[in-house]
């Protein structure tokens, strides 16, 4: 019987591709964000400790209270941002799960949805099952600078949601605060939710500070924010996250949440809020570890030929090739991966009409010798292509 699709057009993400291809050729895969160094052994200490005490059976739904109230008062400590532990803080399976749930509560059939590209790939295929529908804003290189314009045009009675990302992935920037004031702006009089997501709010390079919509006091109200300690603390594996919202749009989430994972890795969480009762401060020098990582890279491909386009968060670092060659992103990827024995993450499959970029993504969030082998497999790269010319 033939099986009708919800998603028919929808394959496989651009980082299983990637990843496949990688493992087949065996070469170093530094597209996909993820860390390769190891976590603080505390860290893993909490959470043993946690499963041996017998802390293995359901979670109440909404998250282990010390553990929300960890998120609160470091939301507070960190970004200025009032959260209520009880009320206005859900644990989730990732910050994927929090999009997840937060789309499916927000988004009715019909809804409208505004979703700025290059987007991260989780957010269209939510509202489509939620039975909404994603109007796409490209933001391009090298600002990626959101045109206001644009937005309120694409702004209707059906507009339910705008997804912000930031600091932004795979644009790598981060959206200062007077970005938060124009979308505010922008959204006064109608009843438009935002969904942001946060998951990199701890890198962020020379000098900035993240702004949280949760701070922002006229979007405070009609805003999700979504965060990750996947990305916080290494742990990418564990999938935990957080959502944190006012309480009138928390409880609409949770009726979601309950029936979606219903609760997160009980010793999991009971290990983390353990270890921030430890180590409140632990998220204080991630952004300076990151920045140190990203200037590291860019040192080592000095005169590789790929030119860096400025990195100002996230795990990422943008490599423009348009020196190298003339092939669009994904083709030169692919080359990559069979001729450089290195696998990068191209930038168009971001955008819904993919634009002619010539834009490949590398991932910082790397031991230093992986860094310094992804720069020399590179610059190898470039040199096996520059022939010499024969007179
Ligand atoms: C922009 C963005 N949002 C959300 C996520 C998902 O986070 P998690 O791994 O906690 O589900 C990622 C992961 O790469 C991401 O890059």
């Amino acid at each position: 019987m033939p099986f009708r699709s919800k998603l028919p057009d929808v394959e496989t993400t651009i980082f299983t591709v990637i990843s496949r291809r990688a493992a087949e050729v065996g070469a170093l895969n530094i597209g996909q964000g993820f860390p390769d160094f190891p976590i603080d052994p505390l860290l893993a200490q909490r959470v043993t400790e946690a499963m041996i005490e017998g802390r293995n059976q359901y979670a109440p739904g909404d998250g282990l209270v010390e553990l929300r109230r960890a998120i609160a008062s470091k939301l507070g400590r960190a970004h200025g941002v009032e959260a209520d532990a009880v009320e206005g803080v859900t644990v989730t399976c990732g910050g994927t799960e929090g999009l997840f749930s937060a789309i499916q509560a927000a988004v009715h059939p019909g809804d409208e949805v505004i979703v700025f590209d290059p987007a991260y790939d989780a957010y269209e295929p939510a509202v489509r099952l939620a039975g909404g529908r994603c109007v796409r804003i490209p933001l391009l290189p090298p600002q990626f600078a959101i045109d206001w314009d644009r937005v309120r045009a694409a702004l209707t009675p059906r507009t339910r949601l705008v997804i912000l990302n930031n600091p932004h992935n795979p644009a790598c920037v981060v959206h200062a605060r007077a970005v938060l004031d124009e979308l505010a702006a922008t959204l006064r009089g109608t009843k438009t939710l935002v969904l942001s997501d946060e998951v990199y709010e701890h890198c962020v390079f020379d000098g900035r500070k993240h702004a949280s919509v949760l701070s922002h006091p006229e979007l405070r109200e009609r805003s999700f924010a979504v965060f990750s300690f996947g990305k916080t603390l290494h742990v990418t594996g564990w999938r935990v996250g957080c959502c944190v919202a006012s309480p009138p749009l928390m409880r609409e989430f949770r009726k979601v949440h309950q029936f979606n994972t219903f609760s997160i890795a009980t010793p999991i969480q009971a290990g983390i809020a353990r270890y921030l009762d430890d180590k409140p401060q632990a998220w204080a020098g991630l952004s300076d570890f990151f920045q140190a990582k990203r200037d590291r890279l860019l040192a080592a491909l000095a005169g590789s030929g790929f030119r860096p386009l400025p990195s100002q968060g996230t795990y990422f670092q943008l490599l423009d090739f348009s020196e190298l060659s003339e092939a669009s992103d994904v083709e030169f990827a692919d080359r990559l991966i069979m001729e450089g024995g290195i696998a990068l993450i191209p930038l168009s499959p971001f955008y819904r009409e993919r634009p002619r970029l010539r834009l490949l993504r590398i991932c910082v969030a790397k031991r230093d010798e992986t860094l310094d082998l992804a720069a020399r497999k590179l610059h190898e790269f470039t040199a096996s292509r520059v022939r010499p010319v024969v007179a």
